[in-house]
């Protein structure tokens, strides 16, 4: 029997996540995502990802010096960001940076920790840089001073962030870090499973974020939202392009049948960081609308906001470009892609399913 997009395949037993999809909630190394949102920080949830437990004060001081001491691109990195075409999308921007990154340094197997860090700790940078250099403008270097999501925001927009931005894009990054084995994830561990190196594990998984259905929704979710406050009727809008058979940017999920927990967590942060707000507003208005109509085109499907909905909002509220939606996406999942390669090298057996031939035989 063929299970197309191997739909309830279990290909792994990990230990690093566990998707309850039935009840909506997300767990990592057994704690709650809702309990990690109210008291963790980007780096002690990272660090609970790669070791398996929390970190304690000098554990969490020496990852957070370890993740600066990081943040530099190599020259050579800078210099084949430079080359690429203008009009290069900034996922493939990041492949191939992370791609140059690997050509000098020892990333030979088997992958280490110290390897996933350095990883992470690039892609901001990668982000900063490229965004900047396109502006035709000067990159503002890393400082030291600030955490990986407020440098991050700094390398962005050249100011120190305030707090509410901070805390905004750290609660989004915190719940995108890590989800069972979606698609990007699977690739980078099919890679690692043939016992080739972190770093090619990492470019196939951006390669595999890039897509719409997967990293690339929530640009998707601002040109849905934008569609509809130009028709000013969400219900038209939608149900021509569900009767269309176009799926709607930021509703439905593989695992949850649900609501998805990162939505329910962003929506609450971000009711508490704007407030009364228009673009609020018309997204809980799609929201509902979407919802409903879902529930009666499409019935029996069970399909609510996934997280990359509410993630628009968030970016919009802080007022990154859309451009910059995926990439931010996957500077915060390098934490679990690295995470699932560095579990896939500990028991390792190669990747190797079948297809079967649906063609002619014996054609002469
Ligand atoms: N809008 C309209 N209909 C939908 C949607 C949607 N967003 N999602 C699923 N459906 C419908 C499908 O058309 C299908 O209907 P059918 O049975 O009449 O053919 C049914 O629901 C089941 O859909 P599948 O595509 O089989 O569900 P699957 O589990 O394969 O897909 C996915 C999950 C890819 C997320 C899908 O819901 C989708 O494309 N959503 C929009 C893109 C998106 O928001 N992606 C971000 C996901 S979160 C992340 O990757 C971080």
């Amino acid at each position: 029997m063929i299970q197309k997009g191997l739909k309830g395949i279990v290909a792994a037993e990990t230990l690093i996540s566990h998707i309850d999809g039935e009840n909506g909630r997300l767990f990592y190394r057994g704690y709650e995502i809702r309990e990690i949102t109210k008291g963790f920080s980007f780096e002690e949830t990272a660090y609970l990802l790669w070791f398996g437990h929390l970190p304690d004060e000098e554990q969490l001081s020496a990852l957070k010096d370890e993740l600066k001491s990081n943040r530099e691109l190599p020259e050579y990195v800078k210099v084949a960001i430079d080359q690429l075409p203008p009009a290069m999308d900034l996922m493939s921007v990041i492949r191939t940076a992370i791609s140059a990154e690997g050509g000098q340094l020892d990333y030979g197997w088997k992958p280490s920790v110290s390897q996933a860090i350095r990883l992470t700790a690039l892609v901001p940078t990668i982000i900063a840089y490229r965004k900047r250099f396109l502006e035709g403008q000067s990159f503002f270097p890393p400082r030291s001073d600030l955490d990986f999501v407020g440098n991050y925001l700094y390398m962005l927009n050249g100011k120190v962030p305030i707090t509410a931005h901070i805390e905004a894009l750290e609660i989004y990054m915190i719940l995108t870090l890590e989800h069972g084995m979606n698609a990007s994830t699977f690739s980078a561990r099919v890679t690692a499973s043939t016992e080739s190196d972190l770093v090619s594990a990492i470019t196939s998984a951006v390669g595999t974020m890039k897509g719409p259905l997967h990293g690339g929704a929530p640009s998707g979710v601002i040109e849905l939202l934008d569609e509809i406050a130009m028709v000013g009727d969400a219900e038209k809008v939608i149900r021509e392009k569900v009767l269309r058979g176009e799926k709607l940017m930021g509703f439905g999920h593989r695992v949850y049948k649900t609501h998805d927990p990162r939505a329910v967590a962003l929506k609450a942060k971000l009711m508490e960081l704007v407030g009364e707000n228009e673009w609020l507003d018309l997204a809980m208005t799609v929201e509902n609308t979407a919802v409903k109509l879902l529930a009666e085109l499409k019935p029996g499907r069970l399909l609510y906001t996934n997280v990359e909905f509410y993630a628009a909002a968030i970016m919009k509220a802080i007022n990154m470009d859309a451009k910059l939606f995926t990439p931010t996406f996957t500077a915060s999942r390098m934490v679990g892609w690295t995470a699932h390669v560095l579990e896939q090298a500990e028991n390792n057996t190669i990747y190797r399913p079948q297809s079967k031939y649906i063609g002619i035989h014996n054609k002469s």
